[in-house]
């Protein structure tokens, strides 16, 4: 395909090794999966909170400020939701090449998507989160009204009522956003991370 399209790979002067070394870390991909109002962006907030406190550089890309700016052209279609997480799981990339620990916020309801943004991620720098919540246990807490909405038939193709959720099989970590605080869910991954020797070395 690339030579069709007359492309070529420029090789960057600058390697992904000289960035981390000036950085003192390793890049990342944090991916956070799970329902509507599961718990996904304030404990992406808390764990990038948190390793800054510890001086790692970090960036949060978040579902609902994505989709106003990059993929505002993107809809809740299962194919639409395939380029939402294309796209983030290349820019996910970019990031962690650059040496940045990125933590990613985005239902991403298909298996296959985030499979994606696995096999881009060099590897072992890959932590699939699994942020899991039931869908009562989400429409109870419900902030934005959207289950609500959903329910009433005003949104359509809604994750948990009218569309599909495929929870992961092997997530490096699974949090029970059901009975655990947002606090003892960051601890988890951290403790994660710390155990295999990601982000802290
Ligand atoms: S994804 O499925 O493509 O990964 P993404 O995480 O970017 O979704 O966006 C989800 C956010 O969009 C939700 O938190 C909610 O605020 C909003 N939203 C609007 N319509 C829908 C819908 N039909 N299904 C799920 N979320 C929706």
């Amino acid at each position: 395909m690339s030579t069709e399209q007359h492309l070529h790979w420029h090789t960057e002067s600058v390697s992904n090794l000289d960035r981390e070394a000036l950085l003192g870390q390793k890049g990342a991909m944090i991916w956070f999966t799970g329902l509507s109002a599961s718990g996904k962006s304030t404990l992406a907030n808390a764990t990038a909170l948190a390793l800054h406190g510890y001086r790692k550089l970090t960036f949060v890309l978040d579902g609902d400020n994505i989709r106003q700016g990059l993929n505002q052209n993107l809809g809740f279609s299962p194919r639409d939701r395939e380029e939402n997480i294309r796209r983030i799981a290349h820019v996910g990339k970019l990031f962690t090449d650059a040496g940045i620990i990125v933590l990613t916020a985005f239902i991403s309801p298909y298996r296959k998507d985030r499979d994606l943004a696995r096999i881009l991620t060099a590897p072992g720098r890959f932590i699939e989160v699994h942020v899991d919540a039931s869908v009562p246990t989400c429409e109870n807490r419900d902030q934005k009204g959207l289950y609500q909405k959903a329910r009433a038939g005003e949104i359509p193709e809604f994750t948990g009522v009218s569309a599909p959720y495929e929870p992961p099989e092997n997530p490096e970590v699974r949090i029970d956003a059901n009975t655990l605080t947002i606090d003892q869910g960051r601890d988890q991954i951290l403790a994660f991370l710390k155990d295999r020797g990601l982000v802290f070395y």
